[in-house]
């Protein structure tokens, strides 16, 4: 099966089939560990920010983001989601846009986060974005998901997932999804591929955290 890249993944992942029943998807996917991993991505954040979430989709980060007491806006490319997020009451500003290429002028943020988006993307072009769009000073957070390194927490991984996806298969909305999530994950080495664009640009600091058995990992570094 020919990979998709970046975008392509999106449109095909992502629409107004699925953007209603998306939060339960994550809650319910991840054995709640989102939660755990959307409060650990807080850990880092300072509050009264200016924060820049990159595919906020339906605002679970966002929500978090702007409770603790910074200014949040929110971006991302598919319009039903957002439309999830308005509908929650979550009152921050969106923008309905590609990472790759954010409308805002430049050294705006505190802090630009993202969550489940760097596996999809070019790490290059996403990096060079934050870096025009951080303050110096600024943090870049970026979580997602990772293939296990350690053979035993692959083995489980491999378990896991065949479990779950035999589960969300069967719901039309989700079978595209997980027809092809696995092989994401697995190729996609994002962990590994961000810190030489990290270091093309002298961002410093760079921290990478694994979580939760290796299935997810937090990278933060500074802009200088
Ligand atoms: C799995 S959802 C994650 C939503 C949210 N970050 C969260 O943690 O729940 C992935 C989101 O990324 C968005 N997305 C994927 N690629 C994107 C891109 N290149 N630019 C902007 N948004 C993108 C999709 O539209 C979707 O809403």
């Amino acid at each position: 099966m020919k990979q998709k890249a970046g975008l392509e993944y999106a449109s095909a992942f992502f629409s107004k089939d699925n953007s209603e029943n998306y939060d339960h998807l994550v809650h319910y996917a991840t054995f709640g560990m989102d939660s755990r991993w959307k409060k650990k991505i807080l850990e880092n954040v300072e509050s009264d920010s200016i924060v820049l979430e990159l595919a906020c989709g339906t605002g679970i980060l966002s929500a978090i983001l702007s409770q603790a007491g910074n200014t949040v806006l929110g971006l991302d490319y598919t319009f039903s989601y957002l439309k999830v997020l308005k509908q929650k009451g979550i009152k921050i500003p969106v923008v309905n846009s590609t990472a790759e290429l954010i409308p805002f002028r430049s050294t705006m943020f505190d802090y630009i986060i993202t969550s489940y988006l760097p596996k999809y993307t070019t790490l290059d072009i996403l990096i060079n974005e934050c870096f025009r769009l951080l303050k110096s000073g600024g943090m870049i957070i970026l979580h997602d998901f990772t293939f296990p390194k350690y053979r035993l927490y692959k083995v489980a991984w491999e378990g896991y997932f065949k479990i779950i996806s035999l589960l969300w298969r069967k719901d039309k909305r989700w079978k595209y999804v997980f027809d092809e999530l696995d092989v994401l994950i697995r190729s996609s080495q994002w962990d590994l591929n961000v810190f030489e664009e990290l270091e093309k640009l002298k961002f410093s600091q760079i921290h990478k955290r694994y979580l939760t058995f290796q299935t997810s990992a937090i990278i933060t570094a500074i802009k200088p």
